[in-house]
């Protein structure tokens, strides 16, 4: 008998990465898309909504941990429970580390890795009691390798690394797995960069491309199905073969 299916929570879930992962996550599960970006987030649960998918969207700002707390009180009431979090809202601030400002560092450490930690802490206890769930943190290559101007992104990341393999730790009794992805260089909006830092990024890459969203999206989508049921606070490189 198919299991009943309890939302899924996609951060920034309206544009990018996350829009793709919402879009994949969607065939298994109901969708709760959270983004600042409301618009965007309504647009796409009106779409998915047409192709009788239950989705639904809210404007929430991961940094913000009440609002975190009653989204996550709604998403419940709404579709009877949560099962799925994916950490993927997050942005950049890039800078020289010498000329980097310290509100930037602080932007994105409160956005990318302290938005992961509350987004992780509403939604732990409705799947404690679901006794089964999944979290997948979107993290980088460059929190593994760190990278020139972006000092405060590569330690969000990494930070990202770190708290999925304690949650994962501390989770796996309940029956929730937590892992991570470090995708490489994905064109997206974040990845609108010059020329010459493009071709850069190209020169480094073995499978000779940028990866795209849905690159991305498949290996999450992997990671909330029953053919990735033993594996917990892995990372999986999602780079084109960038970092090996
Ligand atoms: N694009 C890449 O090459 C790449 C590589 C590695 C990791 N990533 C990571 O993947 C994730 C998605 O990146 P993307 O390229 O799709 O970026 P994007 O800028 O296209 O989309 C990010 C989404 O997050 C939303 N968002 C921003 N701040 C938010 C907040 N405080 N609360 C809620 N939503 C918020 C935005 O409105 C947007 O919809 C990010 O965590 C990024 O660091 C991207």
């Amino acid at each position: 008998m198919e299991q009943q299916r309890y939302a899924a929570v996609i951060t920034g879930g309206a544009r990018g990465i996350g829009e793709a992962i919402t879009r994949e996550l969607a065939r298994r599960y109901p969708v709760a898309i959270w983004d600042i970006d409301l618009d965007g987030a309504e647009k796409l649960a009106a779409e998915l909504g047409d192709q009788g998918v239950q989705a639904r969207a809210w404007k929430v700002d991961v940094a913000d941990y009440d609002a975190v707390a009653a989204a996550v009180d709604e998403v419940v009431e709404h579709f009877g429970g949560l099962e799925v979090l994916i950490n993927n809202a997050g942005i950049t601030r890039d800078a020289l580390f010498i000329r980097m400002k310290p509100a930037d560092w602080e932007l994105v450490l409160k956005i990318n890795l302290t938005g992961a930690f509350n987004c992780s802490k509403a939604a732990a206890r409705p799947m404690m009691k679901l006794r089964r769930g999944h979290i997948v943190n979107i993290a980088s290559v460059v929190g593994l390798m760190g990278n020139v101007s972006q000092a405060n992104y590569a330690a969000s990341k990494a930070g990202m690394i770190g708290l999925t393999k304690s949650l994962a730790r501390e989770l796996a009794r309940r029956n929730i797995t937590a892992n991570a992805v470090a995708p490489g260089f994905i064109a997206t909006a974040m990845t609108e960069l010059p020329e010459e830092v493009v071709q850069g990024w190209l020169e480094r890459i073995p499978l000779g491309r940028a990866g795209t969203p849905e690159d991305v999206a498949r290996v999450v989508d992997w990671l909330c199905s029953p053919g990735s049921a033993y594996i917990t606070g892995q990372v999986i490189n999602i780079d084109g073969g960038m970092v090996m």
